[in-house]
């Protein structure tokens, strides 16, 4: 994937991870489209990024996707790349709760039917680029959970299915490229009261992007992340030696 040049549409873009990606890939001369639900922050971002532009809504809610999706396509049909970063995730302890299935609905609503919905709206438009990408914002919790967040590391594994097969669908066409980032604990607004603050810099979750695009490496995970990565593809690796 080229790291320039791109319009670049990030859901969730107006802090954390998102707004990193922003102002790396802003430094690299693409155009940068933010989205966030909280307006006054959505403006506060825009401050920093000089020359980008912000579209408010809910991914979570159908009807801002649908809104989202028709904004784009009509006001920015340069856009080519979109980073499905927004997410969310509820910090209790199952042995202190009644309802941790409304929460697991609400967390896989946001983490996982959302993206797939709005990857689907986008996804005609994309294909007519000459070159673009889908971004998927995963996790370490792709492969593990925690008591801490009990309800939450399911999303980000189905989320890493539901890629894995977006890619496999349009492995050789050469215009779509699908992403994968598994950030482990950054140090943001997200991760604050479950020990966020030891966290890695958003910042390095954005570099790590920006060296993938470079590199056309669809599988990025970041800092202790890789470690978990590499042992997987080992494994896979030695299921398909068994086979042959
Ligand atoms: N932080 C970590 O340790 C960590 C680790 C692995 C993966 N991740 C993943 O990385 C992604 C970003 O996390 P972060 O740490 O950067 O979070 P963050 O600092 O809390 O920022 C979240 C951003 O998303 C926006 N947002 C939240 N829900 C939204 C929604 N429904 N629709 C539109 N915008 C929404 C927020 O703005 P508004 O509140 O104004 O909407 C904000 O701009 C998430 O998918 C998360 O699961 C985070």
């Amino acid at each position: 994937m080229k790291t320039t040049g791109n319009t670049i549409f990030i859901s969730g873009g107006s802090a954390g991870i998102g707004l990193a990606i922003a102002k790396k890939m802003q430094a690299m001369g693409n155009k940068i489209i933010i989205n966030g639900r909280n307006e006054e922050r959505l403006q506060k971002a825009l401050i920093e990024l000089k020359d980008a532009v912000g579209i408010q809504g809910d991914l979570s809610v159908e009807a801002d996707r649908l809104r989202i999706a028709n904004e784009l396509k009509t006001d920015y049909p340069d856009v080519n790349v979109i980073v499905n970063n927004a997410g969310t995730a509820f910090s209790y302890l199952l042995s202190e709760t009644t309802n941790a299935h409304q929460k697991a609905l609400v967390e896989m609503n946001t983490n996982y039917i959302a993206v797939i919905h709005f990857t689907e709206l986008l996804l005609p438009h994309l294909l007519k680029k000459e070159s673009s990408a889908v971004v998927n914002i995963s996790s370490l919790a792709v492969y593990g959970s925690h008591k801490l967040v009990p309800t939450y590391g399911a999303t980000k594994a189905a989320l890493h299915s539901y890629t894995v097969a977006l890619r496999m669908t349009y492995e050789g066409q050469n215009n779509l490229q699908v992403y994968e980032v598994y950030p482990p604990m950054v140090n943001t607004d997200f991760s604050a009261g479950i020990g966020g603050e030891n966290g890695i810099p958003a910042s390095e979750v954005a570099e790590e992007l920006l060296i993938a695009f470079g590199q056309n490496k669809f599988d990025v995970p970041v800092g202790e992340t890789k470690i978990y990565a590499e042992a997987t593809e080992k494994a896979f690796a030695n299921i398909a030696r068994t086979r042959e």
